[in-house]
């Protein structure tokens, strides 16, 4: 696709186009403190206000920092972390609304592959018995007898031979690991499947592998993904669209193609200016921006705009106090659907606001702010739970 034909395709689409709709979703994990009272001091903000939508077909790539927030996003739209508040409709359906049979059956529809094949895999079962295992939840196969031809099917799809079905977990390399993670989340044909960090535990050499399989699958099986990752790099060719997380919400959104080539976020131009280019004289010509100071942390964010402790290009005005909203940008020959939470966008794409250099600010970590509207979910301090990958000290 070209550049503008991509542009097009984000602007203006009906709503039966749209699978899922994400509109304001938050997760906020309390931090508990205390033996005997189970004290709610603060929260650690790691979804803050998300919404964007996502249309049947296409990819979606989600990138951002470790820590940033993207493993509770994809995991809130599938329900397996409720979100604090707003809403995840997919298919029309609000999610959050769902219980017992009518969330289990929902669920078939949205599946998840795993950033560590390995550790989401039972090292006990044989890979038949782990892909036929949701196909007899969902009704898809009384027992492996009945779902063996679709096994074979499966197994090709993804590029292992038949023998694999006997075969256990640990008897296979990374790559072959994550074709298995990969079969298992075809295996109840979902509509949608969120890829966290599909081949980040992978070598370089099979990481492409991977993400073509991903691309071929979904012409095949007319899927539609959110690809989440911390490399720019590894969803760029892949996606149609790429949303780009800074501590806990959107910052920008375009066409992969709009992105790369004009992005206007300064944190998105901080990324990109750090990923290679293999063109030596582009490479020397370009604007390097690098990022001072830590990823603040979530359960203290800074006020205002979220970026304005590490942001080169940081006003007096507004950046400290007000937060800017993801918004459509006024810039001629802007395709409608790139959107971007900065308040001086324009000004700064047009160069009317130079860079500076940022002195890192220290975030005092003790000033908690433990609003009265929530919840008593059960979560662990920041850094406690490692259960979903957030590696804050990892950066990009
Ligand atoms: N269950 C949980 N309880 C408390 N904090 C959590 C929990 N899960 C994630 N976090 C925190 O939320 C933030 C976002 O985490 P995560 O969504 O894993 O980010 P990412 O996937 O972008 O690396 C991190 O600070 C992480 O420590
Ligand atoms: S709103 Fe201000 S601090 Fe935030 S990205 Fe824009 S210029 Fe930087
Ligand atoms: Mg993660």
């Amino acid at each position: 696709m070209s550049v503008t034909e991509e542009s097009k395709a984000t602007e203006a689409t009906p709503d039966d186009d749209i699978l899922l709709n994400v509109e304001g979703v938050k997760v906020h994990f309390p931090i508990k403190r205390g033996v005997i009272f189970d004290k709610t001091i603060g929260y650690v903000y790691a979804v803050d206000g998300v919404d964007l939508q996502i249309r049947r077909g296409e990819t979606y790539g989600l990138v951002g920092e470790s820590g940033c927030g993207k493993s509770t996003l994809g995991r809130a739209i599938l329900n397996l972390e409720p979100p604090t508040d707003g809403h995840v409709i997919f298919d029309g359906v609000d999610i959050a609304s769902l219980k017992g049979e009518d969330l289990r059956r929902k669920r078939q529809d949205l599946q998840m592959v795993f950033q560590d094949p390995l550790s989401s895999l039972d090292p006990r079962q044989s890979v038949e018995s782990i892909l036929v295992e949701g196909m007899k939840a969902h009704g898809i196969a009384k027992d492996a007898k009945e779902a063996r031809p679709r096994l074979r099917e499966l197994l090709a799809a993804v590029g292992l031979p038949p023998q694999a079905l006997s075969k256990y977990p640990h008897e296979f390399s990374g790559g072959q690991r994550q074709r298995i993670g990969i079969a298992r989340a075809l295996s109840v044909n979902p509509k949608l499947i969120v890829a966290d960090e599909p081949v980040s535990a992978l070598d370089v050499s099979v990481q492409a592998q991977v993400i073509n399989l991903l691309g071929d699958l979904q012409e095949e099986f007319g899927l539609t993904y959110i690809i989440i990752a911390h490399d720019l790099a590894v969803v760029r060719h892949i996606s149609d669209r790429i949303g780009v997380m800074y501590l806990g919400s959107l910052v920008e959104e375009a066409a992969a193609a709009d992105l790369y080539t004009t992005p206007l976020h300064p944190y998105t131009k901080a990324l990109l200016s750090a990923v290679p280019i293999p063109d030596p004289d582009i490479e020397d010509e370009r604007e390097q921006i690098l990022l001072t100071g830590d990823l603040p942390s979530p359960s203290n964010p800074p006020s205002g705009c979220r970026f304005h402790t590490r942001c080169p290009w940081r006003q007096e005005t507004r950046c400290d106090d007000e937060r800017p909203a993801l918004r459509v940008v006024e810039i001629d020959g802007f395709p409608s659907g790139h959107r971007v939470a900065c308040h001086f966008a324009e000004q700064i794409h047009r160069g009317e606001i130079e860079p500076h250099k940022v002195e890192p600010i220290a975030v005092d970590p003790s000033s908690f702010e433990v609003p009265e509207d929530h919840g008593t979910m059960m979560a662990e301090p920041p850094g406690v739970n490692t259960a979903s990958g957030g590696d804050p000290a990892r950066g990009l």
